[in-house]
C-alpha cells in the first residue's frame, strides 16, 4: 500500500497543503513546532479516523476556521483510493472512501494500515496500563473487525452501569434489572476481548521476542510480555455478581477487560525497573516492529511506517539496525522527521534509498 497523495485544507498549522509521494521513503524535515508531527497526524487520521495527537477533532481544525479536510490518495494493489476526512465544528465527522460515507468508522480502520513510532513510546513503559491496553487495542482493532465492535460495546455499555451506580448511590436505590441488561451486554463482550488479547499474545509474543534479539547484542536477554486479566481463571458473570456491593460502594465498576494489564518484563523482572535505557528502547522498538510484522502478514501488504522525531532519542546502534531492515526492504514506504536536516540527509545516503525530501517552515513546503 503507498500512499501517493496528500492534501490538507485548514488542518493544525495548514491552511492549504498538497503533497505528492513518490518515493518509499519520505522525509519531512523543519524546526519545531513547524508542522512536521501534524503531517504524520493527517496520515494518521485517514487510518485510524482519528489523531493520534490530539483526540479533539475541534480543536485540530486550524485556528479562527470552522473544518478542516484531509484527502488522501492510496493506491492498493493497482487500484487507487481516495479517503477523505472531514470535520465541521458543531457536526459528525465524515470519513468517504471513493465518493462513499463510511456509516461505521470500525469498518474503515484496518483498511489503510500505519504503525507510528515516537519518542513518547517510552510511555508504554512507564506509564498506567492504559497506554498498554490502548496500544494493543489499537493493533487488534486494525487485524480484527470484531475486535474493535466489542471494544466500543464494551466501553459504551461499561459508561453507562458506572453512572448508573452512581445514581443508585445517589438515590438509595438499586434496580437490579437495569444493572443485568447492561451486563447481557458487557459480559459478552468481555469474554470475548479476553479471549482475543490471549490468543493475539501466543503468536505476538515470538514474534516480537525475534525483534528484540535483533536488535539486542546480548543473548541472555529474555524479553517478555504477561497478560493480567481479572478475567484469567474466573467466570465473569459470577466476578460481576460477587463483586456488586463492591462496585455500589464505590460507583464504579471495579473488575473486567478496562483493567486489564501487559506486564513487560526483562528475565522475569519489570522492564521499567530493571532495564537499562538501551533496553528499554530495544524494547520499544522491537514491539513496533513486531506490530508492523504482524499487521503485515494479516493483510498480505506493509503498512505505512510512519518515524517522528525518533533519531532523537536512539543511538546510532540502533539507528543503523532499523536501517539495515530499511535496506533489506523490509518496509512498504516510509516517512520519517527531523529538525535536523544535515543528520537526516546523512541517514538517507547512507540508506542507499531513494528518498523525497520534503522542507517545512510554518505550514508551508518547499520540495
Ligand atoms: N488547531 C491548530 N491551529 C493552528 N495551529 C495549530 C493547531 N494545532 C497545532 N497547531 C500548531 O502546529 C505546530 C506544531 O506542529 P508540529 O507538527 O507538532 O511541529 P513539529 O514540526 O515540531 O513536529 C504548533 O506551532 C502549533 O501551534
Ligand atoms: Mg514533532
Amino acid at each position: 500500500m503507498v500512499l501517493q497523495d496528500l492534501k490538507l485544507f485548514n488542518f493544525k498549522n495548514y491552511s492549504e497543503a498538497n503533497l505528492r509521494f513518490e518515493q518509499p521513503l519520505t522525509c519531512f524535515l523543519g524546526s519545531n513546532g513547524s508542522g512536521k508531527t501534524n503531517l504524520l497526524d493527517a496520515i494518521h487520521y485517514l487510518s485510524f479516523t482519528k489523531s493520534a495527537v490530539n483526540p479533539s477533532d475541534a480543536q485540530n481544525i486550524k485556528l479562527g476556521e470552522s473544518q478542516f479536510m484531509i484527502k488522501g490518495l492510496f493506491k492498493m494493489n493497482e487500484k487507487t483510493k481516495e479517503v477523505v476526512c472531514s470535520f465541521q465544528q458543531g457536526q459528525k465527522k465524515i470519513i468517504r472512501e471513493d465518493g462513499l460515507d463510511c456509516q461505521k468508522f470500525s469498518e474503515h480502520v484496518g483498511k489503510y494500515p500505519v504503525v507510528l513510532i515516537v519518542p513518547q513510546d517510552i510511555e508504554l513503559i512507564w506509564d498506567g496500563s492504559e497506554v498498554r491496553r490502548n496500544f494493543f487495542d489499537s493493533l487488534l482493532s486494525q487485524i480484527d473487525h470484531g475486535y474493535l465492535e466489542n471494544l466500543i460495546v464494551y466501553a459504551n455499555f461499561l459508561k453507562q452501569r458506572n453512572s448508573t451506580l452512581k445514581m443508585f448511590a445517589e438515590r438509595g436505590q438499586t434496580d437490579h434489572d437495569l444493572l443485568a441488561s447492561y451486563n447481557e451486554k458487557i459480559i459478552p463482550a468481555a469474554k470475548f476481548i479476553f479471549k482475543k488479547r490471549k490468543e493475539f499474545l501466543q503468536e505476538f509474543i515470538p514474534t516480537f521476542q525475534r525483534h528484540y534479539q535483533n536488535l539486542s547484542d546480548s543473548k541472555l536477554e529474555k524479553m517478555d510480555i504477561q497478560y493480567r486479566s481479572d478475567l484469567e481463571g474466573t467466570d465473569f458473570t459470577e466476578l460481576l455478581t460477587k463483586n456488586l456491593p463492591r462496585d455500589l460502594l464505590l460507583q464504579r465498576t471495579g473488575s473486567g477487560i478496562h483493567r486489564d494489564d501487559f506486564l513487560f518484563l526483562l528475565n522475569g523482572n519489570e522492564v521499567k525497573r530493571f532495564g537499562s535505557q538501551g533496553q528499554q528502547k530495544s524494547f520499544l522498538i522491537a514491539l513496533k516492529l513486531a506490530e508492523f510484522q504482524t499487521i503485515a502478514e494479516k493483510k498480505k501488504f506493509k503498512p505505512l511506517l510512519l518515524l517522528d522525531d525518533i533519531f532523537d532519542k536512539l543511538d546510532d546502534i540502533r539507528i543503523d539496525k532499523i536501517l539495515k531492515l530499511v535496506s533489506e526492504d523490509t518496509f512498504g514506504q516510509l516517512f520519517i522527521t527531523d529538525a535536523r536536516p544535515a543528520r537526516c540527509r546523512e541517514i538517507i545516503d547512507r540508506m542507499s534509498l531513494k528518498a523525497g525530501v520534503v522542507t517545512i517552515e510554518n505550514g508551508k513546503f518547499t520540495v
